[in-house]
This record gives structure tokens, sequence and C-alpha cells, in this order.
């Protein structure tokens, strides 16, 4: 059964231009102990969609569709019952640990805090627990770190507590939000294998959400694609690697750095995403598209099933995409 079902996602902004649709009617499932990664560049929709599964979007902003997480329809549920969804079986993690942990205040207590608070777990098992936990990703020294602050610790290790402090109350859902980008590259390796052996551990689902497709490479088995706010391409993660079907796909895996090849340059795709205000008929991603023709530019490619669990939004014939590649 799944864990996570997601059907017909919308998210719209009010704003004094009228209004934006940031998410168009997203579908996507996550079994236990799945991983997902969502992918696509800023402005995608990417972190919008996380907002929305958990009651978090900006006052001029509304979801409408269905999200349903383990049956239930989680979906603009009352602030209270989210509370408890959000603390006990959903956790997310954030690009900036800064913005989940208190400047002020010893990360023991902020850990142990989460479980006293929402487990009603006693001040000194929560503290065995949440050393425990610093130890299981990997905190050298955890029960020093215990007494420190946050600013005592580095990034890498701010968002190794981060990870902690979410897995506490082991949540069946992780979702993390760009949780490597502001680390330098060797980090945010090291943060990535932590995930990858917690989920197996913890038996976890994760949504991976990123704008980087080589970070999904090692962690995901689905990968959503994501364009201005629409799936471009969706399936298993061997396919969107080794044989993907969408041009935008195909861009975002030249920008990939290559690790085998140094020096070799980084490819980007010309020009920049759509103005989510100025949408005109056609595919959003046309204008940056070496592939596109007239067809594109009049008519939005439907969502179609493409292969084996595949799914894809693209006028060209796969014939054509295999001599873009
Ligand atoms: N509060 C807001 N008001 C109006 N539009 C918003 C608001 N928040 C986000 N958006 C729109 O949603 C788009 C997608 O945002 P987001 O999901 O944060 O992108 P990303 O894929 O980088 O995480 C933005 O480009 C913007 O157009
Ligand atoms: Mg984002």
């Amino acid at each position: 059964m799944n864990l996570l079902e997601v059907k017909d996602l919308r998210v719209l902004f009010d704003t004094r231009d009228g209004e934006v649709v940031a998410v168009n009617d997203l579908n996507f499932s996550v079994t236990p102990g799945e991983t997902l990664g969502i992918v696509g560049e800023s402005g995608s929709g990417k972190s919008q969609t996380a907002f929305s599964l958990l009651g978090l979007l900006a006052r001029n902003g509304r979801a409408s569709g269905s999200a349903r997480f383990r049956g239930e329809e989680i979906l603009n549920l009352p602030e209270q019952r989210l509370n408890r969804i959000r603390a006990q079986e959903i956790a997310m993690i954030f690009q900036d640990p800064m913005t989940s942990l208190n400047p002020y205040r010893k990360i023991g207590p902020q850990l142990s805090e989460v479980l006293e608070l929402h487990k009603g777990v006693g001040r000194k098992e929560a503290l065995a627990q949440s050393l425990a936990m610093l130890d299981a990703v990997k905190i050298p020294e955890a029960a020093k770190r215990l007494d420190s602050y946050p600013h005592e610790l580095s990034g890498g290790m701010r968002q190794r507590v981060m990870i902690a402090m979410a897995l506490l109350c082991q949540p069946k859902l992780l979702i993390a939000d760009e949780p490597t980008t502001a680390l330098d590259v060797t980090v945010q390796a090291q943060i990535l294998k932590l995930l990858d052996e917690l989920k197996k551990e913890f038996n976890t689902a994760i949504v991976l959400i990123t704008h980087d497709l080589g970070v999904v490479a090692g962690l995901c088995d689905k990968v959503l694609v994501m364009y201005a706010g629409r799936t471009m391409e969706y399936g298993p993660v061997e396919d969107i690697f080794y044989n993907p079907s969408h041009p935008y796909t195909q861009g975002l895996l030249h920008a990939v750095p290559r690790l085998d090849i140094p020096g070799a340059a980084l490819a980007t795709i010309p020009g920049n995403p759509p103005n989510l205000q100025e949408l005109a008929a056609g595919c959003p991603f046309w204008q940056r598209c070496s592939s596109a023709t007239e067809h594109c530019q009049t008519d939005a490619p439907v969502l179609e099933t493409f292969g084996e669990g595949r799914l894809r939004a693209c006028h060209l014939e796969s014939r054509e995409l295999l001599e873009v590649v």
C-alpha cells in the first residue's frame, strides 16, 4: 500500500498581478521505505509541493487536490491534527539547519524536548535516546555535543543534528528539501550516504527535493522531474539517468558535474524558467528546447505513459529524442 498518495495537487498563490499556479496537477506516490526524488531548477514548485503537504504554505497560498498519508487525507487539515502528523509521522529537513535549530539553546535539550513533548518520554530517557540518535547520524563525541550550541558545530554537523532531530520520533516519511545544497561537495556526499544508511535502518520513506539531478542518483528509487510546476518526466531512477525521455531531463543531466571526466565543462540549459504569471499555451519548456516544433508552442503536451512505469509530457517521438541526446 502507498504511504503517501498525491493526486492532482495544485498550489495557487494570490498575488497583486493575479493568480499564480506554482504546482500544477501533480500526481505521485511513495511506498514505505521508498525514496522519491523531486528534481527541477529553482522556481519549479518543489518546495511549495512539500509545504502544501505539511500545511506550511504562505498565507496567500492554497492547495487543492488530494494527499493521502496512510489512507488519511492530509491536505488542508486543521492545524491541530497537522501538528501531530508533522511531529510524529512526517518530518521535514531544510537546506539551512538554523531554520529549525534554536541558536540560543544547547543541542541536548533541543533534541530531548522533541521526545518529551511528542512522545511523553521522561527527561533522562529522552536524553539517552537523543544521544543514541546523534551516534546513529555519526556525530563524533556525541555525548559532548549534547552540551554544544548549534553555532559551535560545522554546517555538515548541524545538518546531521537536524536529521537526528527529524528521525527522533521515528517518522514514516522524511521530506528533505535541498538538504545538502549549502554544503561542500565532500560533506554533501557524506550526508547523502548517511541518509541512505538511515532509510535502510529505520525503513523511512524519503522525498528528496533537489535542483541537482546528480544528488538523486545513489539515493532515490524513483524520480519526478518538475518544470514550471508540472511533471515533465517520472520514472525509475535508472531510466531517468540512462534513458531520459524528456529534453528537459536531458538538459539537467548534462548539467550534472562529471567526476569521471576531470575538467569537463558543465553545460547549463540556455535561458531561464518562465515567469509563471506569463505562462502561455504550449509546453512551458518550448522556448528553451532545441527540438521544439510549432506544435510545442501551441499545445501543452499531456502526461502520458511511456514504457514501464514511466510518464512524460513531450510531443517529440522517442526516436527524435534519441537523436537529440
Ligand atoms: N508567497 C508566494 N506568493 C506568490 N508566489 C509564490 C509564493 N511562494 C512561491 N511562489 C511561486 O511559486 C514558485 C515555485 O516556488 P518553489 O516551490 O519555492 O520553487 P523551488 O522549486 O525552487 O522550491 C515560485 O517561483 C513563485 O513563482
Ligand atoms: Mg525550494
